[in-house]
């Protein structure tokens, strides 16, 4: 397991270019102030696009925070009108790119298949992917919420993965803005189930499955965030809402 955390922000579609300045002004100069944080979690933010070239220039000089994207094509380049590259993304120097968000897979009809390739040209270029899996309300009512899960994994993970450029996401979708957590055991046992397939199922074993982070992401804020961070088999939150304001950012990064 990861001794660090990571505390990834998903800004999603919000603000506008003075919002993605002051909120990565506020950030870094909340991590200047308090450098214990940096001991303990890694720091990401992944803006819309259009902010991506703002957030780089603001951390020109500093290396506290890492940013990535939150979605990037299957295709090397060529004709696919609206979409952007993961060699645009290593060009404009993003680090990481979340792929099959439940807004994405539920919200647009991502298959497993979509992000597997996706992930595989992340994986060309260098970008490290945040892979998104997370069952439905029904599905976890239903009982299913593992059978969900282990599709997800096998179907979206490309050959080739390592703890160096891959990271899980678990992400209940009923708790994605929805101000609902999952509750402790049950975050205890899909994280320790995710383990076990990153050892046993993808690709037949990962060689350093210990090292995966998975994160847990859905509603994480200041005041539960220590509860779920001190989870075993929880390496870190993707964080939508509270990501959005960066003394709820830190608050989660002083919970860990
Ligand atoms: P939330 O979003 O923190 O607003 O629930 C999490 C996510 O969608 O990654």
């Amino acid at each position: 397991m990861t001794d660090k955390k990571l505390i990834a922000g998903n800004w999603k579609m919000n603000g506008s270019i003075e919002d993605a300045k002051s909120l990565i002004a506020d950030i870094a100069n909340g991590l200047h102030r308090e450098p214990e944080l940096l001991d303990k979690a890694d720091f990401l933010v992944c803006p819309p696009f259009v902010h991506i070239n703002i957030i780089r220039h603001a951390l020109f000089t500093l290396d506290t925070v890492d940013f990535g994207a939150q979605d990037c094509s299957a295709h090397e380049n060529g004709a696919y009108t609206g979409d952007i590259s993961a060699a645009m993304l290593a060009d404009a120097q993003c680090s990481y790119v979340i792929l099959g968000h439940s807004e994405r897979r539920h919200g647009l009809g991502e298959t497993n298949q979509m992000i597997a390739d996706k992930a595989a040209c992340a994986h060309e270029n260098n970008l490290t992917t945040i892979i998104c899996v997370g069952e439905t309300e029904a599905e976890r009512d239903a009982g299913k919420e593992i059978d969900v899960v282990l599709e997800q994994l096998e179907g979206s993970i490309p050959s080739g993965v390592d703890a160096k450029n891959l990271v899980i996401a678990y992400e209940p979708v009923w708790a994605i803005g929805t101000g609902k957590t999952a509750m402790s055991k049950d975050v205890d046992v899909m994280h320790r189930f995710i383990r076990e397939c990153l050892q046993n199922n993808i690709h037949n074993g990962l060689e350093d499955f210990e090292n995966i982070r998975i994160l847990y992401g859905g509603s994480v804020k200041p005041d539960n965030a220590n509860v779920l961070l001190n989870i075993p088999n929880v390496d870190g939150a993707l964080i939508g809402g509270a990501s959005l304001k960066a003394q709820d950012f830190l608050g989660i990064a002083r919970a860990v």
